[in-house]
């Protein structure tokens, strides 16, 4: 049993292409893809490369059906925490499958980002995990980390993540998988780093978590707005684990909350822009839509939808106008990040905007979490 067709097409890779990049005919991929020819390990390596997955998860006839056996509790850490969005993420899937979750580490450097953790989770993270030796950690099972995408410094003769990664933040969590061992991890990024440095920052972190850390790793692409949030909110997830897995990335999301069911009714007038802006924004666009979100891009361009688009942390102060007339307010953007009502907001409106806008989508990572579980142990 080989999967090839099923990852070609999932990446949205033609037979052609994909026969072209690795050098063998159309002719042979075919018959390979119809299980009528075993490749050479060469050729199964290279159609893993090409794809961006482990040739063991291709080529190899996984347990489609295994008991998972899972820690009690299960032990994770909480690395670049920011305010929690994994930790919510985690709870849910753990409540969800009956599973006892317990966070014996969290980190970040942030000090206003430590505050509103502390407040909502009642302990404060640990500052920079750079200056943090990995055996300083408690041991633990799962590693959750939304860190942020630097571009890597290969030089040609050197080898090894230590030498390829060093001084990013991707090192850090690469040595302290290498240290303790986890079970499993899972990690968000944003979609830029796909492309980002022609592909191989990518490349680099999938290199090191497969072949020199031996974990077995998927990845996807995927969007808020099909995990019932109103927000277009594209995030790489990736997923790793000691056990072969095949992770199904489809979902079947039955709840889904509109901007509606997110905006506040009655809004400070502190939120709405000035006259001045409001008329400007609607000299240029008019939209039946009703409620949406005015989103002004860098050349000055407007268009709304019935969704938000991304929140980002350093963006401009009224880039996001609920009806071209005013701001989100800190509530309404951890809403649109799935934060619940009960998260306590214990910092500015600009430190929470930055917050909400670092965050993870709770909704998107919890089914994540969710389905990878019991693949993961
Ligand atoms: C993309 S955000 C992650 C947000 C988080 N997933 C959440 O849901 O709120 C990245 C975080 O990494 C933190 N960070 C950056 N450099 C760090 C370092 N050297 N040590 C610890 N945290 C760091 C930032 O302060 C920021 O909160």
């Amino acid at each position: 049993m080989n999967r090839v067709k099923e990852i070609r097409k999932e990446r949205g890779m033609s037979q052609e292409t994909l026969a072209r990049y690795i050098a063998i005919s159309r002719k042979y991929l075919s018959m390979i893809e119809r299980q009528n020819a075993t490749p050479s390990i060469s050729i199964a390596m290279r159609i893993g490369g090409a794809l961006g997955v482990s040739v063991d998860k291709i080529f190899l006839d996984l347990p489609l059906e295994k008991t998972p056996v899972y820690p009690k509790p299960i032990r994770f850490i909480d690395l670049f925490c920011g305010i929690g969005g994994f930790r919510y993420a985690s709870k849910y899937a753990f409540d969800k499958l009956g599973l006892e979750g317990k966070c014996v580490f969290s980190s970040d450097i942030d000090k206003y980002a430590q505050e509103s953790y502390e407040a909502n989770f009642g302990e404060k993270p640990a500052g920079d995990i750079t200056k943090i030796e990995a055996s300083e950690i408690p041991d633990f099972d799962f590693l959750f980390a939304g860190f942020p995408c630097q571009a890597f410094s290969i030089c040609g003769l050197q080898k090894g993540f230590a030498d390829n990664t060093r001084g990013t933040l991707f090192f850090d969590i690469a040595r302290i998988i290498k240290e303790k061992r986890p079970q499993a991890f899972v990690l968000e990024n944003v979609k830029n780093l796909a492309s980002h440095d022609n592909g191989r920052t990518l490349k680099t972190i999938l290199e090191v978590l497969r072949d020199e850390l031996g974990y077995h790793v998927d990845y996807k692409l995927l969007n808020a707005l099909d995990f019932g949030l109103p927000q277009k909110r594209e995030r790489i997830i990736i997923v790793g684990s000691k056990n072969p897995f095949l992770m199904d990335w489809t979902f079947d999301i039955k709840e889904k909350k509109t901007l509606n069911d997110i905006l506040e009714k009655n809004v400070d007038k502190k939120y709405y822009a000035s006259p001045e802006i409001v008329a400007k924004r609607k000299a240029k666009h008019t939209t039946s839509v009703y409620p949406s979100i005015w989103h002004e891009n860098k050349s000055g361009n407007i268009s709304s939808y019935p969704y938000s688009c991304a929140l980002r942390a350093g963006a401009s102060y009224n880039y996001l106008l609920v009806n071209g007339e005013r701001r989100l307010t800190p509530r309404e953007m951890l809403r649109l990040q799935g934060f619940p009502d009960s998260f306590k907001i214990v910092v500015s409106d600009a430190q929470t905007r930055k917050q909400a806008g670092n965050a993870i989508p709770v909704d998107m990572v919890a089914k994540v979490i969710e389905k990878f579980l019991p693949l993961a142990f």
